[in-house]
């Protein structure tokens, strides 16, 4: 294995969430939601009952595997951003004709490196370049003789705005070059009960994870008492997104270095959108990032989409 380390730098919390919450209105950004706990609680949210998307998603993929690997073609080097643990990488590249190559990107070094070595045990004849890096790093491919393909599963794309995700796809798209992939998983726009219950479960596991921003908070040295607000997830309907907001439920303070800010009853922080899509919109929003959209797979209720995009030329 060939590991690269761009030695991300850790975006130090308080100093970040000192300029988003001076903000009007306040703001946490979703990105710290991921310490080593928060990630536990993502961990058990992709296995509570009304959080479909992880379930739906896999389900495409387990029974449309034989689709994709056709279209994908043979010999491929997959290259995915965010792969964490690679589970997903690891399902991937056993449907997968042949590949030959797999890039995994990710922010966390010990997760990187148990899944670059889980795969290089797993697949002797698939080269593995692990890259310690963040989103917004400069990476670099070496050149490959067959198609690279981008794999961006989990709905991943729905916590950028459309103007972000277009910045996004299009470095993608010149990272693969002509001839390159893209399969890309996106939750679609459904019913908004369905939505909220997915981002407000019985069992209050969103909830630790939306709240343990603010025990991180504390844990980092900010003045804030995490029992003062409660988890809300709204459906924003122009925005076409889920947003998580942590809403004051007496007034309360948070102070966090320089900055200082009061909340009345009922003032929130927003710490996460999800953006939802339309078959359609999806389709948009990868014209405008140079890609074409060549299929999309959907569960029968249609609740979640993965497509299969290729490089326009
Ligand atoms: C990991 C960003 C895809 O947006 O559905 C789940 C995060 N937040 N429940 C999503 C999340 C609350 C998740 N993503």
């Amino acid at each position: 294995m060939k590991l690269i380390d761009l030695a991300p730098s850790v975006t130090d919390f308080a100093a970040d969430a000192a300029v988003s919450l001076a903000q009007i209105p306040p703001k946490l950004h979703s990105k710290h939601l991921y310490d080593e706990v928060g990630s536990q609680l993502f961990d058990a949210i992709t296995r509570v009952e009304e959080y479909y998307l992880t379930r739906v998603e896999q389900l495409i993929f387990t029974t449309r595997m034989a689709e994709l690997a056709r279209v994908v073609g043979p010999n491929v080097r997959v290259v995915e951003f965010g792969a964490g643990l690679g589970d997903k990488t690891h399902r991937l590249l056993s449907g997968l004709d042949d590949p030959r190559e797999v890039v995994l990107i990710d922010i966390s070094k010990a997760a990187l490196l148990s899944g670059a070595t889980a795969i290089e045990t797993a697949f002797p004849h698939v080269t593995v370049t692990a890259i310690c890096a963040d989103y917004d790093e400069a990476i670099t491919l070496e050149p490959h003789d067959d198609r690279s393909v981008m794999f961006f599963p989990g709905s991943t794309l729905g916590n950028f705005t459309n103007e972000e995700a277009v910045v996004f796809l299009r470095r993608q798209r010149a990272l693969v070059g002509p001839g390159g992939g893209l399969i890309l998983g996106a939750d679609l726009i459904k019913d908004p009960e369905v939505l909220i219950a997915a981002y407000d479960d019985e069992a209050g596991v969103t909830r630790d994870f939306n709240v343990n921003l603010l025990q991180r908070l504390a844990d980092a040295g900010g003045r804030v008492l995490p029992h003062h607000f409660r988890h809300e997830a709204r459906w924003v309907a122009e925005q076409s997104r889920i947003e998580m907001h942590l809403v004051a439920e007496q007034a309360t303070a948070i102070s966090v270095l320089e900055t200082s800010v009061s909340f009345k009853r009922g003032d929130s922080i927003q710490t996460e959108s999800c953006h939802k899509y339309t078959p359609e919109a999806l389709t948009e929003l990868l014209a405008e990032s140079g890609w074409s959209t060549a299929q999309i797979w959907m569960d029968d209720e249609r609740r979640f989409a993965v497509v299969w995009a290729t490089a326009t030329l």
